[in-house]
């Protein structure tokens, strides 16, 4: 019995077969709404565990829950039809062992309908990447400068300043690349070690912070909205200032709530007029 394809969206061996062809457009998309705005734009959504900051408050991803992952992961595939859809594993829920990587992210891709996860680490994680993607679960790698390794890396700086921390960028890229990872990110990275990563490896390079060298690049939306304006990065670009127009908008609804000119007339239900027998 042959079945049609159940869906149209790019999956991960496209954003592969991308490199080479044209830059691979990736944004972090959270929510329905947004990611319906996304969609038509983009090659890929990544549902990051950045949500933990962006949209819960936290200080880092390291509380990130796999719950909130899946709730997260199942909102943003209600609302694409074109863009291939990653989720990040959290904190703690695959760095165990590859077999508890496995649990998760089989977990995650039934629960959300995902095209595969997203997990950070180099060398010490390339038995993990080899263990998923020849069991069916496609891998997008993540080096250079980790946000889930924060407390140990010496905070938010960018990587590769010196031989031997690009030594240690370059030998995780090949790593995971060798492991069969069909992507990588790489993060805070500079530039003319993004540049020779992404010209030796086979994975689609995905930079944030890691110079227009990658094959790709993706941001954080809430930063490239102008939403999240706790404090802005070297490498994010502000391509709207949607802060300033919710808090406009805000602003404006209570003067108007105040003085009672909202709602008008046209906001307001009467009673329709009797119908005559
Ligand atoms: O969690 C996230 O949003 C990410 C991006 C910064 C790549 O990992």
């Amino acid at each position: 019995m042959s079945t049609p394809p159940r869906q149209k969206r790019l999956t991960p061996n496209d954003i592969t077969a991308l490199k080479g062809q044209r830059p691979v457009v990736s944004l972090t998309a959270y929510t329905t709404p947004m990611a319906r705005l996304f969609d038509p734009h983009c090659d890929l959504l990544l549902v990051g565990d950045s949500l933990g900051m962006v949209l819960y408050g936290m200080d880092t991803t390291v509380g990130v829950t796999v719950e909130m992952m899946i709730a997260h992961g199942q909102a943003v595939m209600r609302g694409v039809t074109r863009a291939c859809v990653i989720v990040d594993l959290p904190f703690g829920s695959y760095q165990e062992s590859k077999e508890q990587a496995f649990r998760t992210a089989a977990r995650i891709m039934k629960e959300t309908g995902c095209d595969g996860v997203k997990l950070e680490g180099g060398e010490e994680m390339a038995e993990t990447v080899a263990f998923l993607v020849s069991r069916g679960v496609p891998v997008f790698g993540h080096v250079g400068l980790m946000p889930q390794q924060v407390n140990t890396s010496g905070g938010y700086r960018s990587k590769g300043h010196t031989d031997t921390e690009a030594d240690k960028i370059r030998r995780d890229a090949r790593a995971i690349d060798e492991a069969g990872a069909f992507a990588m990110v790489i993060e805070g990275t500079v530039e003319p070690l993004a540049r020779e990563i992404t010209g030796t490896v086979s994975a689609a390079t995905i930079g944030i912070g890691a110079s227009p060298a990658c094959d790709g690049q993706v941001l954080v939306s809430d930063d490239m909205l102008g939403l999240f304006n706790d404090f802005k990065p070297r490498f994010v670009k502000h391509f709207a200032e949607l802060a300033e127009v919710i808090s406009r908008a805000a602003e404006d609804y209570a003067t108007e709530v105040r003085a009672r000119t909202f709602p008008g007339p046209e906001h307001t239900f009467q009673i329709r007029p009797k119908k005559q027998d």
